[in-house]
C-alpha cells in the first residue's frame, strides 16, 4: 500500500499544468486532493479527471493572493476532508522584461502570486499541517539559483521562498512539519501559459516544442519525493545541480557564464 493513501493533498493551482499533474500523481497514489484555481470549472474538469479512474477530489475555487480567499481554501478544505496532511503551493508566474523597461505593476504582481500566493495558505494551513505533521511544499525554480537578466522579479520571488521555506523550517522544527523546497527545471508548458510581460499586461508563452525541457510528469514524481522521503530541498536536472554548487562555491563564475549567455535570455524577454 502507497505510503500516501488516505492522506489529504491540497495542491494550489491545479487547474493545469505542473499542479495539475501533481494532483494527478497524488490522487494515482491514494491520496484525497483538493484542487484549486481561480475558475471552477477549469478545476472541476480536473475533478472529473481524477474520478474517472476512481480516485477522490475536491474543487476549491479561490484567489490565494488574496488573504481572505486563501483562509477560505483551508476551511473548506478541513470541512470537505477533515484534516490536511500535505500543502503544496504550486502557483506561480513569471515575468518578462529587463528591470528599465519594467511597468512598476509587474513587481507587485509576481509577488502578489508567488509569494503572498504560498505564504498566505501556509499561515492558515499551519495548525492543521502540525496535527498530522505533515508536509508543506514550495514549488520553486532554478530561477532562485542566481538572479537571472529579464526574469530578476520573477527570481527574487523564488529566492523570497527559500528564505520563508528556511526560516520555516527552523520555527516548525518542535512540530515535525516537513518543509521542501523543489527547484523545477524548464518544464512543457500548457499552451494557454501565460506570463507578465514588461508592460504589466498579461501575454502567451511561446510554446515549448524543440527545447529540452522536462514533463509535467517528471516534475510531479520529484514532488511526490520529496514529500515520501521528508527531503528538504531538490534541484532537478544536472546542470540546474551543477548551477546550483557553483554559485555556492564562487557566484562570479555563474555571473561571468550568464553574461557569457545574455542573448539566450534576450530572445526569452522577447
Ligand atoms: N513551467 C516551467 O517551466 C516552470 C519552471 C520552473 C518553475 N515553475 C513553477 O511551477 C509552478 C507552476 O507552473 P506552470 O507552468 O504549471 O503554471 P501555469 O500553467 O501557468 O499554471 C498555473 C496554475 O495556477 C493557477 N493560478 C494562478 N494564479 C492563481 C491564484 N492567484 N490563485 C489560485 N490559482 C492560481 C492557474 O489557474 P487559474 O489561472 O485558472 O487560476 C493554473 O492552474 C509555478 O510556481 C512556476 O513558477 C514552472
Amino acid at each position: 500500500m502507497s505510503r500516501l493513501q488516505h492522506k489529504v493533498a491540497l495542491v494550489t493551482g491545479s487547474s493545469q499544468g505542473i499542479g495539475k499533474a501533481i494532483a494527478i500523481a497524488l490522487a494515482q497514489r491514494g491520496c484525497t486532493v483538493v484542487l484549486n484555481g481561480r475558475q471552477q470549472s477549469k478545476i472541476d474538469a480536473v475533478k472529473a479527471e481524477i474520478e474517472q479512474f476512481g480516485g477522490q477530489a475536491y474543487a476549491i475555487e479561490a484567489d490565494v493572493s488574496n488573504y481572505t480567499a486563501a483562509k477560505y481554501l483551508i476551511e473548506k478544505t478541513i470541512e470537505c476532508c477533515g484534516k490536511l496532511d500535505f500543502l503544496i503551493n504550486n502557483v506561480g508566474i513569471s515575468s518578462r522584461g529587463y528591470l528599465a523597461e519594467l511597468h512598476p505593476d509587474v513587481l507587485q504582481q509576481v509577488f502578489n502570486s508567488n509569494v503572498n500566493g504560498s505564504i498566505f495558505p501556509t499561515q492558515v494551513a499551519l495548525p492543521h499541517i502540525r496535527l498530522q505533521k505533515g508536509s508543506i511544499v514550495f514549488i520553486s525554480s532554478l530561477a532562485a539559483i542566481h538572479g537571472l537578466p529579464g526574469l530578476a522579479p520573477y527570481s527574487a520571488s523564488k529566492m523570497a521562498l527559500q528564505a520563508f521555506a528556511e526560516a520555516l523550517r527552523i520555527e516548525e522544527h518542535a512540530h515535525q512539519i516537513h518543509i521542501g523546497i523543489l527547484r523545477v527545471a524548464k518544464t512543457a508548458i500548457e499552451h494557454q501559459k501565460q506570463t507578465v510581460g514588461a508592460n504589466g499586461q498579461m501575454q502567451p508563452l511561446k510554446a515549448r516544442t524543440d527545447e529540452k525541457v522536462l514533463s509535467m510528469e517528471r516534475v510531479a514524481q520529484d514532488c511526490i519525493q520529496l514529500i515520501e522521503n521528508r527531503r528538504f530541498s531538490q534541484t532537478q536536472t544536472l546542470l540546474g545541480k551543477l548551477n546550483h554548487l557553483l554559485n555556492r562555491i564562487s557566484p562570479r563564475i555563474v555571473e561571468r557564464i550568464l553574461i557569457k549567455n545574455i542573448h539566450r535570455f534576450k530572445e526569452e524577454s522577447q
